[in-house]
C-alpha cells in the first residue's frame, strides 16, 4: 500500500498553530470517540483528512453529552456579509457546519453580522446595502442543504432584541482594556467597532434562542470556525462562568488556499486567487490551468524523475478539500509524488471536481 498518509498532506503549519494558540489537535482517540457517540463507522473526509485541524474542549463536550441525556449540542457559526459574489472559500465553513449538523443531527444557528460589516467598512457602504448582501448571502448559505427545520439564520440588525439581554451581561463583565488587548483595538476605533465583539459572543448563550432551542433540554454550544475568529470565543470562554454560562467548545478548520499558493487564503480582493460561485465551467478550467500553483517539475522528464512537491501544490490541496473518495485521493497523491502523474493530469481531475461542486451549487441556488 501507499506510504502517503493523511499526515503527509496536512499542512506543516498545523502544529505551529496548535502551539501558538493553545488549541488541541484532533487526535485519533477523539475521532474514535466521535464515531462511537454518533454511531458511525466512518466520518467524512473533512475530519479524517484534517480539514478540521484542531479543537477546544470537544472531548469534554462529548463526555457531558454521554453522561447527561438531557444535554444537547447546537452549532453556532456566522458570516460577515461584505459582498454578494462569494467564492469557494466563503462557502467552506458552512459546508463543514452542514457536515457536523448531519453527523450530530443537531440544530444550527447562523449569525449574519450586517452590523459588523457596517461598522468596519471604510468605503462608505450604507447599512441597507450591507443588509442586501446579507440577504443574498443567506440564499447562498441555505443552498448547500442545511435542514430548514433545524436551522435558524438571523441578521443582527433584526434579531438584536433577543440577543440584547446576553449582550448586556457580556458587556458588563468585560473591561475595555481587556477587549483592546484581545482584538488589538485602540481608543482611536469607533465605539461601535470596539463593542462589536460582545454581539458575536451572545449566540454562545443558548438563552439567545428561546423560540428555537427547546428549553426542556440543556444546550451546549459547539462553534465550527477558522482560527481568525478565535479571539471572540476565547474571551467569551474566559468570562463564561462569571455570567453563569457554559464555555462553548470549538472546532477549527483550515482556510481554503488561494489559487496562487498554499500560504495565502482564497480572497475576493485578488481576482486570480479565487474561484467564485458564479464562475462558468470554462472560467474554472482556465483559472486552475493558468493560475493554480504547481508543485510539479517543469518538464515531463524531470517530473518522471523527481516527482511533485505535494506540500506546495494547490490542485492537490483542492482535492484534499473536495474529493470525497479517500482511496482515490491517496492514490493520486502517491502517483503524483512519484512522478507517475503529470501536473496537467492532476489539474484535469481537480477541474472536474471543482466544476461539479460549483455547478451543483448553481443548480440548487434559490433565486
Ligand atoms: N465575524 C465573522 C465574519 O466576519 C462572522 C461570524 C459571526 C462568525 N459569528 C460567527 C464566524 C461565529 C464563525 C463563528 O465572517
Amino acid at each position: 500500500m501507499s506510504d502517503i498518509t493523511v499526515d503527509t498532506v496536512k499542512s506543516e503549519s498545523t502544529q505551529k498553530l496548535i502551539d501558538q494558540f493553545g488549541v488541541q489537535p484532533i487526535s485519533p482517540e477523539l475521532i474514535e470517540r466521535i464515531k462511537k457517540y454518533t454511531k458511525k463507522d466512518t466520518l467524512s473526509h473533512f475530519i479524517e483528512r484534517g480539514i478540521f485541524m484542531a479543537h477546544r474542549d470537544l472531548d469534554h463536550l462529548l463526555t457531558q453529552l454521554e453522561k447527561n441525556p438531557n444535554e444537547k449540542v447546537y452549532l453556532y457559526t456566522g458570516r460577515g456579509p461584505s459582498s454578494t459574489s462569494l467564492h469557494l472559500g466563503h462557502l467552506l465553513p458552512f459546508t463543514l457546519t452542514l457536515e457536523l449538523q448531519r453527523l450530530f443531527d443537531c440544530p444550527v444557528v447562523i449569525q449574519i453580522t450586517d452590523d459588523e460589516k457596517y461598522l468596519k467598512n471604510q468605503d462608505g457602504k450604507s447599512l441597507d446595502e450591507i443588509s442586501d448582501y446579507g440577504r443574498e448571502n443567506i440564499k447562498d448559505i441555505m443552498t448547500i442543504g442545511f435542514d430548514p427545520k433545524n436551522t435558524f439564520v438571523f441578521t443582527n440588525r433584526q434579531y438584536i432584541n433577543f440577543l440584547y439581554p446576553n449582550i448586556l451581561k457580556i458587556q458588563k463583565s468585560i473591561l475595555t482594556r481587556r477587549l483592546f488587548k484581545f482584538f488589538g483595538s485602540t481608543d482611536n476605533d469607533s465605539i461601535g467597532k470596539v463593542n462589536f465583539p460582545t454581539i458575536q459572543m451572545a449566540p454562545c448563550c443558548p438563552s439567545s434562542f428561546p423560540t428555537f432551542l427547546n428549553p426542556i433540554f440543556k444546550w451546549r454550544c459547539l462553534i465550527p470556525c477558522a482560527l481568525d475568529q478565535d479571539p471572540y470565543f476565547r474571551l467569551f470562554r474566559d468570562i463564561a462562568s462569571s455570567i453563569k454560562e457554559k464555555k462553548p467548545a470549538l472546532i477549527y478548520s483550515k482556510f481554503l488556499p488561494s489559487l496562487l499558493g498554499r500560504k495565502e487564503k482564497m480572497s475576493s480582493s485578488v481576482d486570480k486567487s479565487a474561484i467564485f460561485l458564479n464562475d462558468t465551467p470554462k472560467q474554472i478550467k482556465k483559472k486552475i490551468n493558468s493560475y493554480a500553483f504547481s508543485g510539479g517539475q517543469d518538464t515531463a522528464e524531470l517530473q518522471a524523475q523527481l516527482g511533485a512537491n505535494l506540500d506546495v501544490d494547490v490542485a492537490i490541496s483542492y482535492l484534499e478539500f473536495f474529493m470525497e473518495d479517500h482511496q482515490r485521493f491517496l492514490e493520486i497523491c502517491q502517483q503524483y509524488k512519484d512522478g507517475k502523474l503529470m501536473t496537467g493530469e492532476v489539474k484535469k481531475i481537480t477541474i472536474e471536481i471543482i466544476i461539479k461542486v460549483v455547478s451543483d451549487f448553481q443548480e440548487n441556488r434559490f433565486n
